[in-house]
């Protein structure tokens, strides 16, 4: 396991949050809590009964939280920024680590124009770019004003226009590339509406999680991340960010991805 870096660059203390309770989301939250720069760390989630294994409140240690958050239900990320203003601490890190790609037996990654169906492009973009959107306008308003903050969300390269060499996966492609322009409009307004904070699209590395299950076949065993890696790697990125970063798409290992 690699050594995990401090975190430093945010004040110590506030809450992190982590939206998804996935192979990446979940993570992540063993490595906030490992790392014990936040007393809180809130996960929202879909089914938090699955997630209820991450609550942890150990003395000396960050409390973790388990609290519902469905993407495609803006009254649950209300609710959940409300909790969150209720601990009177400071939001100083959000990721949304949700995402989809396929979803039983009707929704695939389409290989050809004749695959794409109206539904299946409604639900990847409710998903992957409205649902981290309407996230980041309930949960901007608790970040703070001035101290250092992080909005991130997991993209995906595939989602880089000008790295698209093969095509294909059009709900997938397109709802993150849509993501990433979102990303870039938020980081923007928060220039003016809160200097502190920094927003930005990350590439995680193809990881192994049930998201990229079907498709590990052809992926080199040193080019296949363990999703604790993964996690060490994006908040290690997270922590490098400056305010001139905002509105950027970083990959797991600090490089910068095209859009
Ligand atoms: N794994 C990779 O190789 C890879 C590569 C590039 C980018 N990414 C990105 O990394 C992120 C995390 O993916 P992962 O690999 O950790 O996949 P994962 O294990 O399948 O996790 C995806 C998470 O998204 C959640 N989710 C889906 N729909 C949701 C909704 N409506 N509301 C709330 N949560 C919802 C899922 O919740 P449930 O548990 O309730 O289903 C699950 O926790 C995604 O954005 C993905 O696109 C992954």
């Amino acid at each position: 396991m690699e050594p995990i870096r401090s975190l430093a660059s945010f004040p110590p203390g506030g809450v992190a949050l982590v939206l998804g309770a996935g192979g990446i989301g979940s993570a992540l939250v063993r490595r906030l809590r490992d790392v014990g720069r936040f007393d809180r760390i809130v996960v929202g989630c879909r089914s938090p009964d699955k997630a209820r294994p991450l609550a942890s409140h150990e003395p000396g240690r960050a409390k973790v939280l388990v609290e519902t958050a469905d993407l495609l239900d803006a009254g649950s990320l209300q609710s959940l920024a409300r909790t969150i203003g209720s601990m009177h601490r400071p939001l100083r890190l959000a990721i949304c680590a949700t995402g989809l790609l396929h979803q039983g037996a009707d929704l695939r990654p389409e290989r050809r124009l004749e695959d794409v169906t109206r539904e299946n492009l409604e639900m990847m973009f409710a998903v992957n770019a409205i649902g981290p959107l309407l996230a980041a306008r309930y949960l901007v308003p608790v970040l703070p004003r001035l101290e250092r903050s992080v909005f991130a969300a997991i993209s995906a390269r595939v989602g880089s226009i000008g790295d698209n060499r093969l095509g294909g996966w059009y709900g997938y492609r397109g709802s993150k590339a849509a993501l990433n322009q979102f990303l870039r409009c938020t980081a923007l307004e928060l220039r003016r509406r809160a200097p502190g904070a920094i927003v930005a699209a990350l590439h995680p590395g193809t990881v192994a999680t049930p998201l990229s299950k079907p498709f590990q076949a052809g992926v080199p065993a040193d080019r296949l991340f363990a999703p604790e890696y993964s996690a060490t790697r994006l908040l290690e990125v997270i922590d490098g960010l400056s305010p001139q970063d905002s509105g950027g798409f970083f990959a797991w290992d600090g490089g910068s991805i095209p859009w």
